[in-house]
């Protein structure tokens, strides 16, 4: 391709997420951000993940409109019928290691970075901050590289600083004690709140080296971008700069999707990239609820409970007396185990049961008073973004140090980590829907207000996608 043509062809982005929906559904966002600014995407996908987007979601049409964007679907090496979540997302981590991965870098290779007659080379690598390859791969290349964290700046952080200073494991330390040593987090994080490998006994524990590995690498990369926003994450984010100089926050990512969607004017839906089958007869049975009545419970994609954990939810809900709508993904039980039928049964007065339901919708739904939450950091943010108070039931990874902020930096809702029993469930309930109502519905009220202003015109969310486009466009010049 002669050098003419190829200066006329706009900026393009390879972006590869770890195949699991809570992070493709953000960066699926990304790709939308950036084919709005005219960039050719390529995205790269599990071919599981394709089929499930193509038959589930309006995904792939909404890419449609945009002619520099394309799936590259390629395989995960594991068998088609291989659930890929709940309790067997284990499997997934070597399988992408061990296969995804070194057919990225084959396919790379082989198509001589992606580049046609009609897309240039490949400007800029986003890739998922779980990929420690991508730093030796980015540099081997010559293509700068951006790590995008699908993960609070909080949690990167507290990563960073706790993997320098401290003594791992602790296990058997108490685990109410402050932990020293991260900026910005020491008069309130306690060990209880870090997440669950640092309580490993063995330091070479597969999911601890690989987390911490991956953690390190961050800083190799020339960019980093996180789903957050200054109003909510600031303090974090002014010493994170020490270590990590060019970073992005452009988020609420899915409401920033939206913003530039309406100031567009474009005729292009929004992304919603729900791997599963949306059961939208719950919202009827919202549009029947009173206001502000009703809790959400959903634990996220992976989150995997045992039969007695989930009793105790049941029996909280039903004794808080407040009416529920609850996703139960048919592998969210332990060893496989059916939902129990007198469950099922006997949630007909009170509440809703559905495997997947349009989460986003259902959050911005005036029935809705409280999400019952693992803390995720998606379902965070789009709580957060609803105005939709929390009580905090974190499962793993992040979840716990999102918790934590929830209660008791941003005081939207309760944290109950660590602890499942139905009476604690049962006052947490009543405590965030019933007693203390009014003050966590108008701090609720307010965050989301910040939030929705991060991501309008003028916005540090909004300026700093701004600039993130300017930079990556810088990229193709000085090519
Ligand atoms: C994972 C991690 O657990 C999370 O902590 C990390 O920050 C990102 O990746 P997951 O556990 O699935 O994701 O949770 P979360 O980040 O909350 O993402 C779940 C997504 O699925 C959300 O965007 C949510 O809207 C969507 N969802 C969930 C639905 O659309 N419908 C449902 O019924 C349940």
């Amino acid at each position: 391709m002669g050098l003419k043509s190829e200066e006329k062809l706009p900026a393009h982005v390879v972006i590869f997420p770890f195949p699991a929906q809570g992070h493709m559904n953000c960066m699926l966002n990304l790709a939308h951000l950036l084919c709005l600014s005219d960039f050719h995407v390529t995205f790269i996908v599990s071919e599981f993940s394709h089929r499930l987007l193509t038959k589930n979601t309006s995904v792939p049409a909404t890419f449609g409109v945009y002619p520099g964007f394309q799936f590259r679907a390629i395989p995960d090496g594991l068998p088609d019928d291989h659930p890929r979540f709940g309790d067997k997302l284990g499997d997934v981590v070597p399988s992408v290691t061990n296969n995804m991965v070194p057919f990225f870098k084959k396919m790379m290779a082989d198509e001589d970075l992606l580049a046609s007659p009609h897309r240039r080379p490949v400007t800029c690598f986003v890739a998922d901050g779980f990929f420690s390859f991508a730093t030796d791969f980015a540099e081997e290349n010559g293509i700068p590289l951006v790590y995008f964290r699908p993960t609070s700046a909080s949690y990167f952080w507290a990563m960073v600083s706790f993997i320098q200073t401290q003594n791992i494991p602790f296990q058997g330390k108490p685990m109410d004690e402050l932990v020293k040593g991260i900026p910005g987090m020491e008069g309130f994080l306690r060990r209880r709140d870090l997440p669950g490998f640092f309580r490993t006994d063995d330091v070479n524990d597969n999911v601890f080296q690989s987390l911490t590995v991956a953690t390190r690498q961050l800083v190799r990369a020339q960019a980093v971008i996180f789903n957050t926003f200054e109003d909510l994450e600031g303090s974090i984010l002014s010493i994170m700069l020490e270590k990590l100089p060019r970073i992005y926050t452009i988020g609420p990512i899915h409401e920033h999707q939206k913003s530039r969607l309406i100031e567009k004017g474009s005729k292009a839906s929004i992304v919603a990239g729900n791997l599963w089958e949306e059961d939208r007869s719950c919202i009827d049975w919202l549009n029947a609820q009173l206001p502000r009545s009703v809790i959400y419970v959903s634990f996220g994609s992976i989150t995997v409970v045992t039969r007695e954990q989930l009793m105790e939810f049941w029996h909280g809900l039903l004794n808080s007396s407040q009416r529920f709508l609850w996703v139960m993904r048919p592998d969210s039980i332990t060893g496989g185990d059916q939902i129990p039928p007198e469950l099922m049964e006997g949630t007909k007065e009170k509440g809703y049961l559905v495997k997947w339901a349009p989460q986003e919708e259902v959050l911005n739904h005036p029935a809705i008073g409280a999400f019952l939450t693992h803390s995720g950091w998606n379902s965070t943010l789009e709580s957060v973004v609803a105005g939709v108070p929390m009580i905090c039931w974190p499962y793993f990874s992040d979840q716990t140090i999102n918790s934590r902020f929830v209660s008791e930096v941003w005081k939207i809702g309760l944290d109950i980590k660590d602890t499942c029993d139905r009476l604690i469930i049962e006052r947490a309930i009543k405590e965030v829907m019933k007693v203390r109502k009014d003050e966590y519905l108008e701090r609720a009220d307010g965050m989301a207000k910040m939030a929705k202003k991060a991501v309008e015109r003028g916005g540090s969310s909004y300026t700093n996608l701004d600039a993130l486009i300017d930079y990556i466009i810088s990229l193709v010049i000085t090519l």
